[in-house]
């Protein structure tokens, strides 16, 4: 889907695909330096980050293993709770493996706070994250990100993965959800 076919729910168009395929490809190129004669495993978090993983792994001109987790809050059923609980493990041992994290956006920081500590706690050689958005005036937990492909306003913002009630997940380019769509 393009942005043409939902302009009148969009603001404005954020990325577009080809400014999201490019930064991809630079972040993959870093994390190529980074971890030249090392195994990889890129661990995605469900389902946002599915469009991330499929489109930077592919930017990878080495090889990598993928890897997924589903992750939710509950408690209050609010993200703000900060409790996370796993519905999809890893199903590789990450032990003494080189592990970077994927996602498409870090708002408050909970989710990925949470995940770091919980995949620190399995003795990974070492775990980083990667994500392609990051709120930091959304920001509530510290969390400390290697790879951010931009930084952008506390807006609600959908496309490339993101949502509004499961929607726009498949829109092509990422762009500022307007208020008449979920006011
Ligand atoms: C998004 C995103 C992160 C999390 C970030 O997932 O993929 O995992 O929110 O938010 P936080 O920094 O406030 O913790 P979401 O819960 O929307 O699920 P989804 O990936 O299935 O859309």
């Amino acid at each position: 889907m393009d942005s043409a076919h939902v302009e009148n729910d969009l603001v404005n168009v954020l990325f577009t695909e080809a400014q999201i395929q490019e930064r991809l490809g630079e972040l993959a190129a870093r994390i190529e330096d980074d971890y030249a004669g090392k195994d990889l495993l890129i661990v995605g978090i469900l389902r946002g980050a599915v469009m991330v993983m499929a489109d930077m792994a592919r930017s990878f001109s080495r090889h990598l293993e993928m890897d997924w987790m589903a992750v939710s809050s509950y408690g209050s059923g609010t993200k703000s709770s900060g409790v996370v609980r796993i519905l999809k493990d890893l199903d590789t041992d990450i032990s003494g493996r080189h592990v970077i994290i994927v996602d498409e956006i870090i708002d408050t920081g909970l989710t990925l706070s949470w995940l770091t500590s919980n995949l620190t706690s399995r003795n990974p050689a070492s775990v980083e994250i990667c994500t392609l958005l990051r709120k930091p005036e959304a920001l509530q937990m510290p969390v400390d990100v290697k790879y951010v492909g931009w930084d952008i306003p506390n807006e609600f913002v959908v496309g490339y993965g993101l949502d509004y009630k499961e929607q726009y997940r498949n829109l092509r380019d990422i762009g500022t959800l307007a208020p008449h769509v979920y006011s």
